[in-house]
């Protein structure tokens, strides 16, 4: 393993920038040949904060580290962002030659998909509340993009933000269910200096909505301080969280939830291990963010 001053410095090597599946395979094929621990680091690019310390938890915690660059069209609705989302390889790769990441796989879609590809992972019962109501066919676009990066990598670990909690539980999900043979990993969201949590869609917010978005991390946090004062009415929570929300002037919520932290069934009442969750627009963009709820 690194140690922690070989990890947290920046070095200026380039990581080595791979599109072809079959160079991949062959890369992966001479560092598992070495006995390496491969951690793997699946990202759309666009990359903030948030991305760059899960590279740095990789790096911590394995001899080589993996990172993925991959817009993946499965998992975008017709009416989303697929088209206008970020694309920047070369500031993303210039972020992590900063942070010492060995290899970028960055392919086409044809390459990840190649004319015929037609199978697709059905996924699990907790892929079908919340963002699963909300944008039918995503998770299944991720779970079977992530099982594909898993099979190509071959890590021994990857790491995900919490920030997409729901994703954290789908993919823990269908690695058990599947046997994929890799740990899973959920790191703590990282957080502008005013809370907002760190998204590549941010970059969309103008100077008033970025503004309006604080209210997002405000809302969940007013959860967390109602559950630290010993209320227990999840409803009484979540109408207080949506205040919050309209004075701000978000108005277009798709969901404000509380709901068990482990499969995110509803809860009326507080009475287990819970998680805070908010989908909101703030103006066409659209933002998620969540809060555990243990302080009970
Ligand atoms: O969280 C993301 O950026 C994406 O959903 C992921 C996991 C890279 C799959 O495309």
């Amino acid at each position: 393993l690194k140690t922690n001053t070989e990890t947290d410095g920046p070095t200026a090597d380039r990581p080595q920038l791979v599109a072809d599946v079959a160079e991949l395979r062959t890369v992966i094929g001479n560092v598992r040949a070495t006995g390496q621990r491969i951690g793997l680091v699946p990202t759309m690019g666009a990359l903030h904060e948030g991305h760059l310390s899960l590279v740095r938890t990789s790096r911590s915690d394995c001899d080589y580290t993996v990172v993925t660059v991959f817009v993946n069209p499965t998992q975008f609705g017709p009416h989303e962002d697929f088209k206008r989302y970020p694309r920047t390889l070369d500031a993303d790769l210039a972020a992590l030659a900063e942070y010492g990441v060995d290899l970028v796989f960055a392919p086409t879609s044809d390459a990840m998909y190649p004319q015929g590809s037609s199978t697709f992972i059905e996924t699990p019962q907790v892929a079908k509340t919340l963002e699963g109501q909300c944008r039918p066919g995503h998770f299944r676009g991720v779970a079977t993009v992530v099982l594909k990066l898993f099979n190509l990598v071959q890590a021994h670990i990857s790491y995900f933000g919490q920030k997409d909690y729901q994703q954290c539980l789908v993919i823990r999900r269908m690695v058990d269910d599947l046997n994929v043979p890799i740990a899973i990993r959920m790191c703590p969201i990282v957080r502008e200096a005013d809370g907002l949590a760190m998204s590549s869609r941010n970059r969309y917010l103008n100077d008033q909505e970025r503004q309006q978005a604080v209210a997002i991390p405000r809302s969940l946090q007013l959860a967390e301080q109602l559950v630290a004062a010993g209320e227990r009415d999840t409803r009484t929570i979540v109408d207080a969280m949506q205040r919050t929300l309209d004075s701000a002037g978000i108005t277009r919520v798709d969901y404000v939830a509380i709901a068990g932290a482990e499969s995110l069934e509803a809860l009326s009442r507080l009475d287990r291990e819970s998680v805070a969750l908010i989908a909101a627009y703030v103006g066409k963009t659209r933002l998620i963010d969540n809060h555990l709820l243990s302080n009970f």
